[in-house]
């Protein structure tokens, strides 16, 4: 017999445990299936805690300290003999606070009386529910709900000509996990992993190289916050080859050659590892019965509306599985709202103009909004303004004095259309540009906000001045 809850959640990544958890806050019996296993054992997080967000950020934070203790401490007077990196101690390091959080997420579902099911989750007709035991292969259970949520999250695209054989040709999962670095590393694609993990592993001592195949770098950033983080990158060592058409992989031995065309020549690198890492794509792998009534948009997404709703009553998806970018906080954020819509608290689009994008490499790369080029394209007339961090003294205090803040402001309502940032720690000072744009902020109402001194965050305040030209600390 089907066991009855008020709402099913499929998946428990950021979009699916969020959604669960606001869920049963709201009074409703919640179940929430996940198919992730660790050594056999069900798992909570999905991509986000197990193998995305959290593990990359450990790995960038050790390998930013390795990089200083390097390059950055003489300049303070600290001395240090040379440092050498213990990789499987970064690794440890890693895997715990990877269980610590893990194990968090099942604490509160706990705490929240969430019911959890390990196993693959398969949406049937009339809102039943199959979990399949990974082990037997068989059904375990059969769940029925007024209310699901689809929460599948998304996979590594993988290359036809070079699939994955976790290796020496690499996913994003493989390339957090090495327990060596690799003398020379590869990479497809300088987006968003190509250039946290290629960061990574350059820090820590490998040559890398990013294979890009289109013709500019960071295309979705702000084209002044791009160059910059274009120059510092090449400073750093870590090299990227722009319109750069990878053709296929050889292996020889241990080693690889990597052929791509560029400016209509053909190039071949030799390489220790090469890491694959072109995008994701939504994960609905024998998800959806065919009578279900669900049905996938022309990228494979589930189809949804802005509330996230599928044309079937009561049937919702959120987080990377939909429209819209693939990240932890939009779909955390998704599944508030689902939660509530439920709930009977009325319904809320996602404004997606308002989610902050970060690439957290050092510097970190971080934005909101539209950019210049997306205003000029719709014709938006508009004042810019910018502020260096060379000029901040806090900054400068801590050793980090490059990168600026840049603010868009529409030219007649002084509303902050954009707001774009190179430096350490912008990621921290978003939140706060996130802010005034939902609330419809104009660039006066942050130049008139008291910030603490001294800051970071008063660069943003004096880029935003900058638009009315009142900024004090720049000629
Ligand atoms: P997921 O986290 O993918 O979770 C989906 C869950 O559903 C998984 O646990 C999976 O096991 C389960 N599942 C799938 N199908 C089934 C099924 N049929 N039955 C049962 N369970 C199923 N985003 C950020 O915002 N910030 C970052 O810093 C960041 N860093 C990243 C770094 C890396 C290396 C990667 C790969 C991604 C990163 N992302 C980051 C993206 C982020 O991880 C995703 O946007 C986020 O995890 C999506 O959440 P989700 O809940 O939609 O899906
Ligand atoms: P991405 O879309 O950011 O970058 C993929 C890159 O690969 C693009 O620049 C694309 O032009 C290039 N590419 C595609 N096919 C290619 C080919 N055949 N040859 C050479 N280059 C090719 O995808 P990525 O980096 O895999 O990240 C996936 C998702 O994960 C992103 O949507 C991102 O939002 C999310 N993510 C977010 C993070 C964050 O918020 N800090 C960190 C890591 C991932």
């Amino acid at each position: 017999m089907a066991k009855n809850f008020d709402v099913i959640v499929i998946g428990a990544g950021p979009a699916g445990y969020v959604a669960a958890i606001r869920c049963a806050q709201l009074g409703l019996s919640t179940a929430c299936i996940d198919q992730w296993e660790v050594d056999g054992k069900g798992v909570l997080g999905g991509t986000c805690l197990n193998v995305g967000c959290i593990p990359s950020k450990a790995l960038l934070e050790t390998a930013d300290l390795f990089h200083k203790a390097q390059h950055k401490m003489q300049g303070h007077g600290i001395k240090v003999s040379k440092p050498s990196i213990d990789i499987a101690a970064m690794q440890a390091r890693k895997q715990e606070l990877v269980q610590k959080l893990t194990g968090g997420v099942a604490q509160l579902f706990k705490a929240h009386k969430i019911t959890a099911f390990y196993g693959h989750g398969r949406l049937m007709a009339d809102k039943n529910v199959t979990v399949v035991d990974s082990k037997t292969n068989k059904v375990s259970d059969t769940l029925t709900a007024k209310d699901i949520i689809i929460a599948t999250g998304s996979t590594p695209i993988e290359l036809g000509s070079m699939p994955f054989d976790h290796k020496s040709i690499l996913d994003s999962e493989d390339l957090l996990a090495l327990d060596a670095v690799p003398k020379k590393l590869t990479i497809v694609g300088a987006g968003v992993i190509g250039l946290e993990l290629g960061s990574v592993w350059n820090n820590l001592g490998s040559d890398v190289t990013l294979l890009e195949a289109t013709d500019k770098f960071l295309p979705m950033a702000e084209p002044a916050i791009a160059r910059e983080a274009a120059r510092v990158f090449k400073a750093d060592g870590l090299k990227v080859e722009l319109g750069a058409m990878v053709k296929k992989a050889t292996k020889s031995g241990k080693s690889l050659t990597v052929e791509y065309e560029q400016g209509g020549k053909t190039h071949k690198i030799k390489t220790d590892k090469l890491a694959v890492l072109v995008g994701r794509k939504p994960n609905t792998v024998d998800l959806l019965a065919p009578d279900c009534g669900v049905d996938l948009d022309e990228r494979g997404c589930i189809a949804v509306d802005e509330y996230c709703q599928t044309k079937v009553p009561g049937i919702w998806a959120i987080g990377d599985v939909v429209r819209g970018p693939m990240l932890a906080h939009k779909g955390s954020e998704e599944g508030v709202h689902v939660a509530e819509a439920i709930a009977g608290k009325g319904k809320h689009a996602l404004d997606l103009n308002c989610v902050p994008s970060v690439i957290y490499t050092h510097p970190e790369i971080s934005w909101v909004g539209k950019t210049e080029t997306e205003l000029k394209e719709a014709g938006v007339a508009y004042n810019s303004a910018n502020f260096p961090f060379a000029a901040s003294g806090r900054a400068l205090a801590s050793g980090s004095g490059s990168g600026q803040i840049r603010v868009l402001a529409d030219k007649q309502t002084d509303r902050i259309l954009g707001v774009h940032m190179i430096g350490e720690h912008t990621s921290e000072i978003l939140a706060e540009a996130v802010f005034a744009m939902q609330y419809q902020a104009s660039a006066e109402d942050l130049g008139r906000t008291i910030h603490a001194h001294p800051t970071l965050s008063e660069a943003l305040k004096e880029a935003a001045l900058g638009i009315s030209k009142s900024a004090i600390h720049k000629k």
